[in-house]
């Protein structure tokens, strides 16, 4: 990597179209969003996957979840890897592509489960009844509720299949309070119903899902899963949960990282570290740490990634950088 100013300050670009910079190519961790297309999805889990360096503990802590069929929780500081885990235990057990629920204060269990567009359907019924002004042959008058319906990342998680299913719920902490309790009531029963569905005379009906154009038929309304999903939750540790809700978690700290941890981590990333910029950053980083002060490991991958090399910035402003990227995220 060089580090090069593509932006100058002066709003002037150059005339020739051709002359235009193109920008370099993303960091190898840098992820593009969850819910990018099939191909992107599958080409950066495997990435992901593979880079990812358990802290230690974390892989028991994932094998007994498995193992009890229940949620994992994992609490811990921004960027700890906390959200990533997920795609390598996918990747590693053939789970297919993750499902992704992230979670703010207006999250419900409602749309996690399924959304029943009715209005968009009440519009596509009346453009059909004038279409057959037209054609008053009655062409086309087939019901087609299916395709109104469709699921959210909790209720394809719990379609019936021949694997489990791999689900994060990302940023629980965020979520209203009795979301939770909901959660783990849905989770012990593996099913819910959808009365629009289960209403209808119609006893097999097909819906989409929260995979890329994904479809499924439900049968009378009903869905139960087949496996119990495999299930990371994540914290920030924002605020307390209920003991109930508790209880039915394997709970796992993401704990502080060792040296040895740390360069083991650069190092999937970035490949070999034998330079003197990333040894001191690495240090930097580290006594910032015992310094108390948090610094989260993507912030560390960015500095390498930009200062070092052969055409890295001179020393006044790779300092500059360094403490422009490694700034501390809080005490403690
Ligand atoms: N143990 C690890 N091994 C490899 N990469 C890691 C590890 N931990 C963190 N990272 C890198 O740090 C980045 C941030 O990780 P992640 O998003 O999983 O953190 P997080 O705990 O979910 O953070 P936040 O609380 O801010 O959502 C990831 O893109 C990943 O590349
Ligand atoms: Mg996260």
């Amino acid at each position: 990597m060089s580090w090069t100013p593509y932006y100058k300050g002066t709003g002037v670009h150059p005339t020739d179209p051709a002359k235009l910079p193109k920008l370099p190519a993303l960091p190898p961790w840098r992820a593009p969003d969850p819910a990018a297309g099939p191909q992107e999805e599958a080409g950066r889990r495997t990435d992901l996957a593979t880079t990812y360096r358990p802290a230690s503990g974390l892989i028991d802590a994932v094998n007994a979840a498995l193992h009890l069929r229940r949620p994992l929780l994992l609490t811990g500081r921004a960027g700890s890897g906390k959200s990533t885990v997920i795609r390598q235990i996918a990747a590693e057990l053939g789970l297919g592509q993750v499902l992704h629920w992230h979670i703010t204060s207006r999250s419900t269990l409602a749309d996690a489960l399924y959304r029943y567009d009715a209005l968009g359907r009440i519009h596509a019924h009346n453009l059909r009844t004038l279409d057959d002004k037209v054609r008053p042959d009655g062409a086309d008058q087939e019901d087609d509720i299916g395709e109104f319906v469709q699921l959210g990342p909790l209720g394809t998680a719990l379609l019936p299949g021949t694997r489990p299913r791999a689900l994060l719920i990302d940023e629980i902490d965020k979520s209203d309070l009795d979301l939770p309790s909901d959660l783990l009531d849905v989770l012990e029963r593996g099913g819910f119903e959808i009365p629009e569905l289960a209403r209808h005379p119609k006893p097999d009906i097909v819906v989409r899902t929260a995979d890329t154009a994904g479809k499924h038929t439900i049968e009378h309304g009903w869905i139960q899963c087949s496996e119990f999903p495999a299930i990371v939750l994540t914290s920030n540790g924002e605020r307390d949960f209920p003991a109930p809700f508790l209880r039915r978690c394997v709970r796992f700290e993401m704990p502080p990282l060792s040296e040895e941890a740390l360069t083991d981590i650069v190092a999937a990333h970035l490949g070999d570290i034998e330079d003197n910029t990333t040894a001191t950053l690495v240090q930097t980083f580290l006594k910032k740490l015992s310094d108390g002060e948090y610094v989260a490991i993507d912030q560390l991958l960015s500095a390498i990634y930009l200062l070092r090399g052969d055409h890295a910035p001179d020393l006044d402003q790779r300092q500059s950088l360094e403490d422009l990227l490694l700034q501390g995220l809080g005490r403690g």
